[in-house]
């Protein structure tokens, strides 16, 4: 480690994550070490995207395969060279490493490389940040990268207090200095968290003001360029006949629809899933996502022109699950595929996945759809209807016994399987119902 240098003058490092910088991306390539997930070439082409999603220029790209992870740099020290000569020879000024680095692995790497060098999250938190586009979701933003920053800050510290006993002072910023970082960050954080409660009481006065409006909540999810947003907008464009109504304004991804036979819905779109997520932007977006567990139908939109198509899957449905969206022990929300791009596929191979539709294999109903040039898109909004209108699902409610209104309702418009006194949040009296409602009637219920 002595041969790296530490705390060196960060002005002598060249570039900077802006548009067109030209862009090294190096993935370590982790896999021998059991880890699972997409195989190299398919995170490297993934990497590329999001290097390209904030106008990175990426020169050149290669993974490295790490069989013993070097504290110091990750990489080892040939590796190191081999990440050098590339970047001299392909002009990159700035590296991108397609994994976690801690700060010191990112800081000797920049002193070795004598370019910036930002690590997966980094480089996700810097999209998040320029496509943020309501008040709440900088601020989130703007939270996630402080709280990576402070981590970093820590965690450095540290390090410097343990090398200060054995090496001497080796420059660098002071304990001072990152004393005073350190509260500066604190400082700004719980000012963020207070503005992100105020935004948050308008956004649940709003959710409020929606559920008293009987219309379901169809979620758009699906792993990040699966195409939400283009199907979304074909959605709520002129076929499906759009309205813009109350809900426009409170976020720009919510518009209310018209499906046959279901008069009104509320489309929602969600942000992009990601492989390795890093665990800031999770948490940061967890009340965003809340949208998704509180949705009536799933709409999970996949690329199944991509060879990854699979694993992106199963990583959704982690994410899915991390967010508690049919837990056992909650509702449950019926999920339907969006089997989109198949303009993209050989005819070959759509026989093959229409086969496969057809033989009820995939384990969620799947509607094969190219949401570019709308093919397939009426079938799928047909299902949307059947969905909504039609399956019954069953539902674990408590309702106060005071509220005779509500538990009227419920015999009357539901499916009532059991019921039995128990006690609400508060230790009053209430009815524990167990009760088959649709969609549509479950928005009513909330509405009364
Ligand atoms: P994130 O915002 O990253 O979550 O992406 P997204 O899922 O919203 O994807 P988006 O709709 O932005 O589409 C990504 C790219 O795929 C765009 O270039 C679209 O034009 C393209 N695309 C979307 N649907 C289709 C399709 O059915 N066929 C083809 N050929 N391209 C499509």
């Amino acid at each position: 480690m002595s041969g790296f240098e530490f705390g060196r003058n960060p002005e002598d490092i060249k570039g900077d994550v802006t548009r067109g910088a030209p862009t090294l991306i190096v993935l370590p390539d982790l896999r021998q070490r059991g880890s699972q997930g997409l195989d190299a070439e398919a995170r490297l082409e993934e990497a590329q995207g999001l290097a390209l999603a904030i106008g990175l220029d990426v020169v050149d790209s290669f993974a490295l395969p790490i069989r013993a992870v070097r504290p110091a740099t990750l990489f080892g020290e040939g590796q190191v060279d081999k990440i050098g000569v590339a970047c001299e020879q392909s002009g990159a000024e700035l590296v991108v490493v397609d994994g976690a680095l801690s700060a010191i692995q990112q800081r000797n790497l920049e002193s070795k490389l004598s370019r910036k060098v930002i690590d997966r999250t980094g480089l996700i938190l810097e999209i998040f940040g320029e496509r943020a586009a309501t008040a709440e979701g900088r601020l989130q933003v703007e939270l996630a990268h402080l709280d990576y920053q402070a981590g970093r800050l820590v965690r450095s510290w540290t390090h410097l207090e343990r090398q200060r006993g054995g090496f001497g002072f080796l420059g660098g910023p002071g304990e001072t200095q990152i004393e005073a970082d350190r509260r500066l960050i604190r400082d700004r954080m719980a000012r963020i968290r207070r503005e992100l409660e105020q935004v948050r009481r308008t956004r649940s006065l709003h959710r409020e003001r929606r559920q008293r409006a009987p219309w379901p909540v169809i979620a758009l999810v699906g792993y990040t360029n699966a195409g939400k947003s283009t199907l979304f907008n074909r959605l709520t464009g002129a076929d499906v006949m759009a309205e813009d109504l109350l809900f426009a304004t409170l976020d720009p991804t919510m518009r209310a629809i018209r499906l046959p036979a279901v008069d009104k819905a509320i489309l929602s779109d969600t942000v992009g899933f990601i492989s390795d997520l890093p665990t800031q932007l999770v948490a940061a977006f967890r009340a965003t996502l809340e949208e998704v567990t509180a949705a009536d139908i799933i709409v999970h939109v996949r690329d199944v022109a991509n060879p990854a198509s699979a694993e992106q899957k199963r990583e959704v449905e982690a994410i899915l699950a991390d967010l508690g969206v049919n837990a056992e022990d909650g509702p449950q929300v019926p999920i339907i595929e969006a089997w989109n791009k198949i303009d993209l596929l050989p005819p070959d191979e759509r026989a093959l996945r229409d086969d496969l539709i057809g033989q009820g294999v995939p384990d969620v109903p799947a509607v094969p759809i190219s949401a570019v040039n709308g093919e397939g898109v009426d079938v799928l909004v047909e299902r949307l209807g059947i969905v909504l209108t039609g399956e019954a699902r069953t539902l674990d409610l408590t309702v106060p016994m005071a509220d005779g209104q509500k538990l009227a309702w419920l015999h009357a418009h539901g499916e009532v399987l059991s019921e039995r006194v128990s006690e609400d949040a508060a230790g009053l009296p209430a009815s524990r119902l167990r009760v088959r409602l649709t969609p549509r009637e479950l928005g009513r219920f909330y509405s009364l």
